[in-house]
């Protein structure tokens, strides 16, 4: 621990708490090689948020054309009382990919948790928002928690049992997920939330083409750095030898299957070493690093149904451009 460490860790308020799970956060040289030796190559967008692609990402939220989260916010900001009406009180509040914390502040002076637990797979995020959101809200115990939220997730442990269980899962990260993948992580919820807990989920919903193309092809930038940083990060952590500018950024949206995809496309043929593997690219050939599924009000509904929901609250911008599904178990 360096001099600096050591005063951030003197300073941190006593209602925070970070912790590591053991499926950690670092980069598995298995599961990139895997992907990388599949085909069409793909490698899993959680990868993307080392402390760079965490910063990039936060850049890309505060661009003109990423509507996602500006919009999400202003439901937020407008429906936090209805919002928390449907929730109740007396709760913990687990969150799912908090990033920055920001979209959390804005429900908190109305959902009046007694305990916040954020997991995050970026450890750069956790240290930089777990403690201000613990000064700001000296009323709640603020829980910051390292790893992947994936299938394998052992979070029950870490649960205080003498309240009720609130998911808050924004930021249309479940649009990360296939449909079916998406079913499984709800009904996954359903299971940690029990009968009398409740969901809190941000999606993004079908819009133009033009629209949704742009919102992944920010002219500031961000985007491509942030997809292309996906290969920096490979080369410092597993020792490979991508070159950035071999490869360039492509972001389109899939009308068929209702998804934004992002790849990072070869220009060229080359061989690419990782570990003790080689990789050979055609020209033009991709690797295909993120899909963002976007939803209707009524597919995403009949999703959450058939997770195990029985009824939902939903809230929407003036566009219908996100929406915020309340989901109950009863
Ligand atoms: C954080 C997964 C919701 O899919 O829109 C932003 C990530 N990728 N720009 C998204 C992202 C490119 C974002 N999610």
């Amino acid at each position: 621990m360096n001099l600096s460490e050591k005063k951030k860790r003197i300073a941190l308020p006593d209602n925070f708490r970070l912790f590591s799970l053991d499926n950690g956060a670092d980069v598995d040289l298995g599961e990139v090689i895997d992907g990388l030796k599949a085909t069409p190559k793909l490698v899993a967008p959680k990868f993307f948020y080392d402390a760079r692609g965490s910063t990039l990402f936060n850049a890309i939220c505060t661009t003109d054309a990423y509507y996602p989260t500006r919009t999400e916010c202003s439901i937020y900001q407008q429906q936090a009382g209805a919002i928390a009406d449907a929730v109740g009180e007396d709760t913990t509040v687990i969150e799912f990919g908090p990033g920055d914390m920001s979209k959390v502040r804005l429900l908190l002076d109305h959902l009046r948790p007694r305990t916040y637990i954020g997991i995050d797979v970026s450890v750069a995020q956790l240290e930089d928002a777990g403690p201000p959101l613990a000064s700001d809200y000296p009323w709640l115990q603020v829980v910051a928690v390292c790893g992947d939220f994936g299938p394998s997730v052992k979070l029950e442990e870490h649960l205080p049992d003498d309240s009720r269980r609130v998911a808050f899962f924004p930021g249309s990260t479940i649009g990360n997920l296939d449909p079916a993948a998406a079913e499984n992580f709800l009904r996954g919820l359903r299971s940690m939330v029990g009968s009398t807990g409740a969901v809190i989920v941000g999606v993004d919903l079908q819009k133009p083409k033009s629209t949704l193309e742009k919102a992944y092809n920010d002219p500031e930038g961000y985007t491509r750095a942030f997809n292309l940083n996906l290969l920096t990060r490979i080369n410092r952590e597993l020792g490979a030898n991508f070159d950035e500018r071999r490869f360039r950024h492509k972001a389109f949206y899939n009308e068929e299957l209702g998804r934004m995809e992002m790849h990072l496309v070869s220009v060229i043929e080359q061989k690419v070493r990782i570990g003790d593997e080689t990789i050979d690219f055609q020209p033009g050939e991709t690797i295909h690093t993120e899909s963002s599924w976007k939803y209707t009000r009524e597919r995403f509904a009949a999703l959450t149904e058939k997770a195990g929901f029985a009824s939902h609250k939903f809230f929407t911008d003036e566009r219908g451009w996100f929406g915020v599904f309340v989901l109950s178990t009863k």
